[in-house]
Order: C-alpha cells, then sequence, then structure tokens
C-alpha cells in the first residue's frame, strides 16, 4: 500500500482508548509502510508531559503486540505532546504552531486527522475552537469522533450542530468500531456475491433475524460512563442498529461510500416506530445481579455505580421495518453484560416457503461475527461448506479472516483514504436516536425491579418469553 501523510491530532493522547486502541491500531499501519515517513502524531490532555515521557506511554502500550524495540522506538519517534486545556484559545494557538512545524520537518502536505478520543461533552467546544482559531488548513482536514454521539435525539443534533459549524459531513467521520469488523465489513459483499443468500432477504422467506452482542465480562472500571448509557445507548443504538441495518438495506449499487449509504439512510428511514405501549411489549430490560456463587458482582455493588440503579446491563427487543420487503418479519436483538459468553451473531431463521428457492426447511444461517474462536458461516449449527446446502459461500479461501485487520486498524485506513463508507452518516443516526428515545423515554418514567437476572446467565426470563409469544426462540439459547 501506498504511504499516507498526515499529522494526526489526538485529543485524550493520555487516556485509554488512545493507549489501548489507537497507538497499537497506528503501529499496525507503521508496520504494513502505510504510515512511514511522512507522519506526525499529537497527543494532548490537561497533565504535562514531556514528550519523552508520552513516547513511553506510546512503546508501553505496543508491549503486547510486538517486541521490536527499534521498530517501537522509531515509531515513537512521529509522537509529540502538547499540554491542553480544550477550552482555552492559547492552547489551540500553540497547537496549531506544533502542527505546522510538525508539518514541514514531516512533509505532510497540511493534512490533518482531528481525533476526539475525549469525553463527549468536549467534542463540540473542540471543534468550535478549531474553526475559530484558525487550525484548519489547505490540506485535508478530518474530524473523528467516538460514541456516544449525543444522549438522545436532541442532544445529538445539538452536538452535530457544534461540528458542522467547523466540518461538513464528508469530513466527519463517526467511529462505529462495529463496521470495522471484518464479518460486518465483508456482509455486503457477501450478500452480492451470493444470489441464492441475496434473493431469500425477504419477508417472503424469512422467518425471523436474531442479533445478539453479549459479553460475559460486567461493567469492569467504566461504572462512571456506563451509569450515564446503559445498554441502550452503549449498544443497540450504535452497534445493533448498524448491524441489522447491513442485513436489512436493499442491495447497494456498488460497493461505494454513496450507495451503501444510499440503501442504509432507506433502511433506517423505514425503522417501524414503537408506542410506548408497544415498549413493554416489544422490548425487554435486564439488570445483573451476583452469580450463584455469589463471587461475581452484582451491577449495583461495582465501582462507581448507584447502589441503587436503575441502569439496565441488558436488552432484548423486537424490531421491525415498515418496508414492503421486510414488513412483519421480526427482527430480534439482544445485547447484555454478564451473559454466560461473549458473542457477536447474525441468525437468519427461513420459514417454509424458503424451499421454493433451494432452503430447506428449518434452515437457520449463522453469521458469526466474532466470537472468541473467529468470524465463521454456519448453516444449521455446522460449517457451511459441509451444510450440502448451497445457499452462501464465503470466503472463498479457508485462511481469509487470518489475515484479517483489527477493526481500529481497517477504520483508520479509511480515515487516511477518505472513504466514509463504514462510518456512520447523520441522517441513519438520526432515525436510530428516534427509534431509542421512545424506548429510553417509556423506561425513565416507571421504576425497573432490578436486579431481574443473576450473573452468567441469558438474562431475565422476560427475554425468551419475547420470542415464545410470536412462535419464535433465540438460536442461540444456553
Ligand atoms: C463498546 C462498548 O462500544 O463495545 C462496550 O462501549 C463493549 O461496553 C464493547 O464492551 C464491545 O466491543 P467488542 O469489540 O469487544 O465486541
Amino acid at each position: 500500500a501506498a504511504e499516507k501523510k498526515a499529522v494526526f491530532i489526538i485529543f485524550g493522547g493520555s487516556g485509554d482508548l488512545a493507549h489501548r486502541k489507537l497507538y497499537p491500531a497506528l503501529y499496525g499501519l507503521y508496520k504494513a509502510g502505510i504510515l512511514k515517513e511522512h507522519f506526525a502524531v499529537i497527543g494532548t490532555a490537561r497533565r504535562a508531559w514531556s514528550d519523552n515521557y508520552y513516547r513511553g506511554t506510546v512503546v508501553t502500550s505496543l508491549l503486547d503486540i510486538d517486541d521490536d524495540q527499534e521498530k517501537m522506538q522509531a515509531f515513537a519517534k512521529h509522537f509529540f505532546y502538547q499540554s491542553h486545556d480544550v477550552t482555552d484559545s492559547d492552547h489551540y494557538i500553540a497547537l496549531k504552531k506544533l502542527a505546522s512545524k510538525l508539518d514541514d520537518q514531516f512533509e505532510t502536505d497540511q493534512n490533518r486527522i482531528y481525533y476526539m478520543a475525549i469525553a463527549p461533552r468536549f467534542f463540540g467546544t473542540v471543534a468550535e475552537h478549531i474553526n475559530s482559531e484558525g487550525l484548519k488548513t489547505s490540506g485535508y482536514n478530518r474530524l473523528v469522533i467516538e460514541k456516544p454521539f449525543g444522549r438522545s435525539y436532541d442532544s445529538a443534533c445539538e452536538l452535530n450542530g457544534s461540528l458542522t459549524k467547523t466540518f461538513s459531513e464528508n469530513e466527519i467521520y463517526r467511529m462505529d468500531h462495529y463496521l470495522g469488523k471484518q464479518m460486518v465489513q465483508q456482509l455486503t459483499r457477501i450478500r452480492l456475491k451470493n444470489k441464492t443468500f441475496e434473493k431469500s432477504l425477504n419477508n417472503k422467506y424469512v422467518s425471523n433475524v436474531q442479533v445478539t452482542l453479549s459479553e460475559s465480562l460486567g461493567v469492569e472500571d467504566r461504572g462512571g460512563y456506563y451509569e450515564t448509557a446503559g445498554v441502550l445507548r452503549d449498544m443497540i443504538q450504535n452497534h445493533i442498529m448498524q448491524i441489522i441495518g447491513a442485513v436489512a438495506m436493499d442491495e447497494p449499487a456498488k460497493l461505494d461510500s454513496e450507495s451503501i449509504h444510499e440503501v442504509k439512510r432507506e433502511v433506517f428511514a423505514s425503522l417501524k416506530d414503537l408506542t410506548p405501549d408497544e415498549v413493554d411489549k416489544n422490548f425487554v430490560r435486564g439488570q445483573y445481579g451476583e452469580d450463584i456463587t455469589g463471587k461475581q458482582k452484582a451491577y449495583r455493588d461495582e465501582d462507581n455505580v448507584d447502589a441503587n440503579s436503575d441502569i439496565e446491563t441488558f436488552v432484548a427487543g423486537k424490531v421491525e421495518f415498515d418496508s414492503e420487503r421486510w414488513g412483519g418479519v421480526p427482527f430480534y436483538v439482544r445485547s447484555g453484560k454478564r451473559m454466560p459468553a461473549k458473542s457477536s451473531r447474525i441468525d437468519i431463521v427461513y420459514n417454509d416457503a424458503a424451499e421454493e428457492i433451494g432452503i430447506r426447511p428449518n434452515t437457520t444461517v449463522t453469521i458469526l461475527i466474532e466470537p472468541e474462536d473467529g468470524s465463521y458461516i454456519l448453516v444449521n449449527g455446522i460449517d457451511y461448506l459441509e451444510s450440502n446446502q448451497d445457499i452462501i459461500k464465503f470466503p472463498e479461501k479457508e485462511d481469509y479472516f487470518d489475515h484479517a485487520r483489527e477493526a481500529y486498524e481497517s477504520l483508520m485506513i479509511d480515515i487516511l483514504d477518505g472513504n466514509q463508507i463504514h462510518f456512520t452518516m447523520w441522517d441513519e443516526l438520526q432515525n436510530a436516536w428516534k427509534y431509542v428515545d421512545i424506548i429510553r423515554q417509556k423506561w425513565d418514567s416507571e421504576t425497573p425491579d432490578f436486579p431481574n437476572y443473576e450473573s452468567n446467565t441469558m438474562g431475565p426470563d422476560a427475554a425468551s418469553e419475547l420470542l415464545e409469544k410470536d412462535g419464535n426462540s433465540w438460536v442461540w439459547a444456553d
């Protein structure tokens, strides 16, 4: 791949996200030669660090993935630290000077990537200062933001308004790291290449679709954040919505950003909004208690969590689309912490009519996005290659996913390429928020009976009853 040129400005450069995800991803690109000589990274945060100290932390963040000291040190030489208060105009002027100095030193063509690895309440402030202190250059200027992108439809609109004063929609990269996962990215390609599969994706042949993003971990050290989010905002509004969008959208005319976002825009516009009454019928919330041995803590006993917290750590629900293609087909979704296993999967359950396109009765196609042992496609629980059913064939080569890039690396390449194909656009996001807001509002108006599921279980019983009411059941059940 050709070398890319840019100065990265990472707001929140001393933080957890930067060290866990961004530096290893940039290092991956460095090893691949995509970043080489002509790049520099400015890390900013409040605390006073020297360049040397900062570089030391960058190298430390790589120790899990590499032991080539020389290479890591050479990489770290591209890193510079700037102590920064996001509300202080003078600091942006200093930042601007440093960026243009590095621009000359590393010959980066004045390209800038502004990466917001900070608390969302600062996104707007930073963007406005980038504008007022004139940081934008004549090269490209790309803004990358992490979720949560707002807390509701209204706050997302407000946030978007403050960003779009400085950056246009085609300069804004909204990260949803699930869109960086190989299997999610490949889903569209799989649809385009497998005609039977593509032909099967509609209410004529599909009984129901199930999307599960389960985690065995609890909330860990993120109680403070999680108390403001809950699974609904943490996983459903973004990752789950993007995955059901990728299954439900029409076939794009081409595999490019414009065509994909055109069909995505349409599919999110066709989400069938719930009424407050339907929230109770179609959505279930849960919060984990201790496990059966009492060794694993209840959510309410976790650090930085209110002892009477009403925040949900589990959601199951039925999403529907108001469209000719999908009308009447339930998309059951579920996500939770402290479930028995980490699993990210899509199960497509066919009805009997599917036999007319060659799919045997009682067939389920499972797309394993990222379980611990790798991405795969199963037909009725076995490897599709052994299933003797010609529905779907992918990957063509056995070792395909062995060379897959980590999500952040792959998304970072897209940002450097100016390709928004795997990022969320504002119009899609608005509809996802509108949908989720109705659930949030209903739930906020009532006190739940929490905790209501034991750690290491599949969530509250109501999550299975939700499907049983429709005569269906979860394909993945413990
Ligand atoms: C993040 C959520 O977006 O996704 C976390 O904030 C969650 O709560 C994580 O643990 C799961 O991502 P992955 O890639 O581990 O499946």
